[in-house]
């Protein structure tokens, strides 16, 4: 953090104060953002398997959440959604949207399947054994914890809300969390998608 401050002290513009910032986020959460992402074996709504190679060749962004979520993921999902609509045909022809549940208990079937598309058409819900999603979680560093009794239906997951956004080859480009601007966001796709 050190170093972030210190470089922060002598840099000058929007952007590269933005740069500072998420070099000083990743030095606190220790994560290498070139081992970001890999392979995932998950299950959309209707028990289809779905394949991170299932995506080879397109743009993948991949986010990590629960239907049950009462505001972040759909602030999330709510924003990338606007940002998406204002992508052109093309572009969307070459991108892909994968909504992780973490929360496989509840997040199922048609409210599964119902979830992702209610924001956007290019948004597929998958969920998979805790097993995996764990692996995958940890794959992307994505963290969450259940709230309350999750015996009961009512808990809340506490969890990370970042968009992934990953390469044709599956290699990780940049991310967003919810609480970038649509604007911010569309901009950095539209220099990283190319
Ligand atoms: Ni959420």
């Amino acid at each position: 953090m050190a170093f972030s401050i210190s470089r922060r002290g002598v840099l000058i513009g929007g952007a590269a104060l933005l740069l500072a910032a998420v070099a000083g986020h990743f030095a606190w959460r220790g994560i290498d953002t070139v081992s970001i992402g890999g392979p995932f074996v998950l299950q959309d709504g209707s028990g289809k398997t779905v394949r991170d190679s299932d995506f080879k060749g397109k743009f993948l962004l991949v986010y990590f959440g629960y239907t049950f979520c009462p505001d972040v993921c759909p602030t999330a999902l709510g924003r990338l959604s606007s940002v998406l609509d204002r992508m052109s045909k093309e572009q969307l022809a070459d991108l892909a949207v994968v909504f992780i549940s973490v929360d496989p208990q509840r997040d199922y079937g048609e409210r599964l399947s119902g979830y992702g598309q209610a924001f956007h058409p290019l948004i597929t819900a998958v969920t998979g054994s805790r097993e995996e999603i764990d692996r995958v979680a940890a794959a992307y560093g994505a963290k969450y914890r259940f709230a309350g009794d999750t015996s009961k239906d009512d808990y809340a997951v506490d969890h990370t809300s970042i968009i992934y956004v990953m390469d044709r080859e599956g290699k990780f480009l940049t991310q967003f969390t919810h609480n970038a601007t649509p604007e911010a966001m569309y901009a950095k796709l539209q220099a990283v998608l190319q």
